[in-house]
């Protein structure tokens, strides 16, 4: 596994006295405090490779996004690096890019989120499949007193998970939301105390990632759908999903496992 100076990668611990990794989970930190981890192209691009390439090894099976310090996941596109940008600078070598990157990973990502997770930010909290958040977090897509508009998937991502009322509401204003709104409103799957972020999130992802990869990617690929394909398509595609894993090793050991009254040995172990 790769480290990068921005982007860091560890094979966490589950606890600090703990010697062994967790087995499965990397944890990848966005490493730029000074600047409540501001995402600039070259720490999108460099986060998005790091993803790709956990992506691509099997003995990773789920990922866990934080920000560096106590104060911020990431608050937003870094606004220095695209004051001067221009309209052609954004068509030419589109740098909103990486966020769709990041939603691409078929491995399980949780984004562990503290402070400000603001603009771009709370976009990669989105393109994230699971949002742990701390009670300390807020939340919220400012672009728009910026003078431009969420662009990094946003304005979608959030429309489909609070709905437009809420979705206008938020982008149109601005607003900040703190953590309790935001869990709420369906957008965090596990609220907690600040102190224990990143313990609930690498233990959510323990959980996951003691699971069968096959089993859990298609379940990822069904419930991705489900924000796209009309409710026949989708469901469609969760009856062949369903149907294709009865091919695999794993569907026989989890269901014999069962029936003896044992742990299952998931075939890539
Ligand atoms: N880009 C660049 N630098 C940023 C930044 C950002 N998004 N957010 C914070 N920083 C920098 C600040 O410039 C400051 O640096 P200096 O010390 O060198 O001046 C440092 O981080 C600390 O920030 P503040 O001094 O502002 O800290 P604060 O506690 O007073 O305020 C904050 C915190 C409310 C988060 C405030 O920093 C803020 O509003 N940040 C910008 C949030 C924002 O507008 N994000 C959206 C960006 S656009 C976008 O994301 C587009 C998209 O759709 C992809």
């Amino acid at each position: 596994m790769t480290t990068q100076p921005i982007i860091r990668v560890e094979l966490p611990a589950a606890a600090p006295s703990a010697a062994a990794p967790v087995a499965g989970v990397a944890l990848v930190t966005i490493h730029r405090p000074e600047v409540l981890n501001a995402l600039d192209r070259s720490t999108m691009r460099s986060l998005a490779e790091t993803l790709e390439t956990l992506d691509a090894d099997p003995a990773c099976r789920a990922i866990v996004i934080t920000g560096a310090g106590e104060r911020a996941f990431a608050a937003g596109a870094d606004i220095r690096a695209m004051v001067d940008m221009s309209r052609e600078d954004h068509l030419a070598d589109d740098p909103l890019a990486a966020w769709d990157r990041v939603a691409a990973i078929g491995t399980p990502t949780i984004a562990a989120v503290r402070g400000y997770c603001l603009g771009g930010g709370f976009e990669l909290a989105l393109a994230c499949h699971m949002v742990v958040a701390a009670d300390d977090a807020v939340l919220g897509l400012p672009e728009v007193g910026l003078g431009i508009m969420p662009g990094a998937g946003g304005t979608q991502r959030l429309t489909r998970i609070v709905g437009p009322a809420r979705a206008t509401e938020l982008i149109l204003t601005g607003r900040r939301m703190d953590a309790r709104e935001a869990d709420r409103l369906g957008l965090v799957s596990r609220l907690v105390p600040a102190a224990d972020l990143l313990d609930a999130a690498l233990a959510l992802a323990a959980a996951v990632a003691a699971m069968p990869t096959q089993a859990v990617r298609a379940a990822l690929g069904a419930i991705a759908a489900a924000s796209r394909l009309p409710l026949d398509q989708g469901v469609a595609l969760e009856r062949r999903l369903f149907a294709d894993l009865f091919d695999t090793p794993d569907q026989a050991e989890g269901m014999r496992a069962f029936l003896e009254r044992r742990e299952p040995r998931w075939s890539d172990r």
